[in-house]
């Protein structure tokens, strides 16, 4: 496992490349195909008995070459024993979860999660009768109390989906250890270069690499990530037997952007933190929702589990009127309007959260912002221009 920055930095640029024979390319190339042949039965008959098995050549919907490097560069980067490549973010959260719930059993799902994860255990796992409760996600260790005996798993995320909120999750894992319950993390917002939830106990390490992995909102794929070998190959059979596979063109495109991890994810770092602090001094601003500043909840478990901030944080605004809002969001030159996240341009969203295990009391508007690799000054210039649309009645 890569544990220290300079670990990591070699990891991102050596794991997964190609074998090592004179005259080799330095990134895997596209791997396209569909049936693989062998000379011997005996051969095919081996490779059938080992098709689930990250490396083993059957057929490509199991897996190929390229594939399985990129398996193994996310295992070596999250300190897992098995990863399995989805074909998004969404498809890893969702096949997840179907393989550790049957109906009659119990989820426990954070209430920040992300909207599609919630759209689906309440439109499709809820329908095949499993019970799906939602907790605030800053329970920590109280968690326990929420168990019963049919709890068979719990989705959890940090930060939160929109709202930022940093969970503790080693307290929460360790609450699930000790009751049998496995432990499923959305790791989407921070990567491998600012966090490992594997090491701090979760048992499913589950994200989008569509988002800042491959790094160039050009392609979409999503990861699962295990420490134990049994679970991953049980969430390994459920991905293979639905039948859910990744393109050779994503495999490649996720390869070249693991790359440049490292300096995107630091260089973001350092701009989101600089216009975030731009904002805390603006008089519309009500609150930051920032991992890496102290009016974020959990800003002392991101202090303690993470070595940086992904560029992906909230605003809370005094109240004002939606059409200033409006006014705001499509005054910004740099930022492009749209979902997802993680890529080089800056973007921006409003964002309304749903809540059913609390209540979300914020009465102004809350902005998400993506900051990308455009020039930091530029971006605030942007938005100290595009500000004073939003009539809160407190501009300077
Ligand atoms: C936290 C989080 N997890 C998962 C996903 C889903 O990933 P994908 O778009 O690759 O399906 C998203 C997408 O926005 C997300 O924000």
């Amino acid at each position: 496992m890569a544990e220290t920055d300079r670990e990591i930095k070699d990891s991102l640029v050596r794991a997964g490349r190609p074998d090592r024979v004179e005259g080799r390319h330095v990134n895997m190339p596209v791997e396209l195909g569909s049936t693989m042949v062998f000379d011997t039965l005996a051969a095919f008959e081996a490779a059938r008995a080992e098709r689930y098995r990250s490396g083993t050549l059957y057929y490509n919907r199991y897996g190929n070459a390229a594939s399985f490097k990129l398996e193994t560069a996310l295992a070596t980067l999250e300190g897992a024993s098995a990863v399995t490549l989805t074909s998004s973010g969404v498809a890893a959260i969702t096949l997840t979860l179907m393989a550790l719930t049957a109906p009659g059993t119990h989820l426990l799902v954070a209430d920040n999660v992300y909207g599609n994860t919630r759209a689906f255990c309440d439109g499709v796992l809820a329908g095949q009768n499993v019970e799906v409760e939602y907790f605030d996600p800053m329970i920590g260790g109280r968690i326990s109390a929420l168990f019963r005996p049919n709890t068979a798993a719990i989705m959890f995320e940090a930060p939160g989906s929109g709202t930022f909120e940093v969970c503790d999750a080693p307290a929460i894992a360790e609450a699930c250890r000790a009751h049998g319950v496995t432990s499923v993390f959305d790791g989407t917002w921070a990567t491998p270069v600012f966090c490992r939830p594997l090491s701090l106990g979760v048992d499913v390490l589950v994200y989008s690499a569509s988002k800042y992995i491959s790094g160039h909102s050009d392609c979409m794929l999503g990861v699962v990530a295990c420490s134990d070998a049994d679970l991953a190959m049980r969430i390994r059979k459920h991905v293979m037997a639905v039948g859910d596979k990744t393109g050779g063109q994503e495999v490649m495109l996720v390869l070249r952007g693991l790359r440049t991890l490292d300096v995107r994810m630091k260089a973001i770092d350092a701009a989101g933190r600089r216009i975030a602090d731009w904002f805390a001094g603006q008089p519309q601003v009500k609150r930051l929702l920032h991992p890496a500043f102290e009016s974020c909840p959990g800003h002392e478990f991101w202090k303690r589990d993470y070595s940086g901030a992904a560029g992906l944080f909230g605003v809370i605004f005094h109240p004002c009127a939606d059409d200033d809002v409006r006014a705001f969001v499509d005054a910004l030159r740099h930022f492009g309007i749209g979902v997802s996240w993680g890529g080089y341009e800056s973007l921006v969203l409003p964002v309304r959260p749903v809540r059913t295990a609390q209540r979300w009391d914020e009465p102004g508007p809350l902005i998400r912002f993506n900051i990308g690799l455009e020039d930091t000054q530029s971006l605030i210039d942007d938005l100290d221009a595009a500000l004073p649309l939003m009539n809160t009645g407190l501009e300077a």
